[in-house]
């Protein structure tokens, strides 16, 4: 997965999250987080998140890999949740991106795992009242079993648009 790749992309950017990239977020989720996953796939991130006990409540996809995870439109996703957070790995697509930021955000702390060079261009521009935090994460391996990282550096990024304290940075940990 990323910008840079010759590689042809997968329908729907389905790429399931290896745990080496959630490991840089768990510091900052209180212990027994209640989560919802609302671009959840296969359940890739679902399985690494409830390894440090956290708990999913709700979970869905536009098209889901398996049958314990319902249909749903990320975008479309109204209020009324009772977890903490929403936590996803959502696609990387601009128009869908944007529209799952604005929409999850207004309701919930909204942790989104993506490429770290969308911060820097115009684009992202709407979206920076919304941010509180960036977790930096470094190269990701998409592909199990290639030799190869994704060419994108990446990183969490927390949106909440009930807050408005100054985004903080949070460089690679050793
Ligand atoms: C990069 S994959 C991540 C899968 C899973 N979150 C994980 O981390 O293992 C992105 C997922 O977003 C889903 N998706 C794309 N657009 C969506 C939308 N509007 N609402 C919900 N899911 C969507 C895709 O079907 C795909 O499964």
């Amino acid at each position: 997965m990323g910008k840079r790749s010759n590689f042809e992309r997968i329908p729907r950017d389905f790429y399931p999250t290896p745990y080496e990239a959630v490991v840089p977020l768990l510091p900052h989720l209180a212990p027994v987080t209640l989560f919802d996953e609302p671009c959840a796939g296969d359940g890739a991130l679902i399985g690494h998140l409830r390894k440090h006990g956290h708990v999913l409540l709700k979970c869905c996809d536009i098209e889901p890999r398996v049958p314990w995870i319902a249909t749903g439109d990320a975008t479309k996703i109204g209020p009324g949740s009772v977890a903490d957070c929403y936590i996803t790995n959502p696609p990387w697509e601009r128009a869908a991106l944007h529209a799952i930021i604005s929409n999850l955000s207004a309701h919930l702390p909204t942790w989104l795992l993506f490429d770290a060079d969308w911060m820097h261009t115009r684009q992202s521009t709407p979206f920076m009242p919304y941010l509180r935090k960036i977790v930096s994460v470094g190269r990701v391996k998409w592909i199990p079993d290639s030799k190869m990282t994704g060419k994108d550096n990446c990183c969490w990024y927390l949106f909440d648009q009930a807050d408005d304290a100054p985004a903080q940075f949070i460089g690679r940990a050793a």
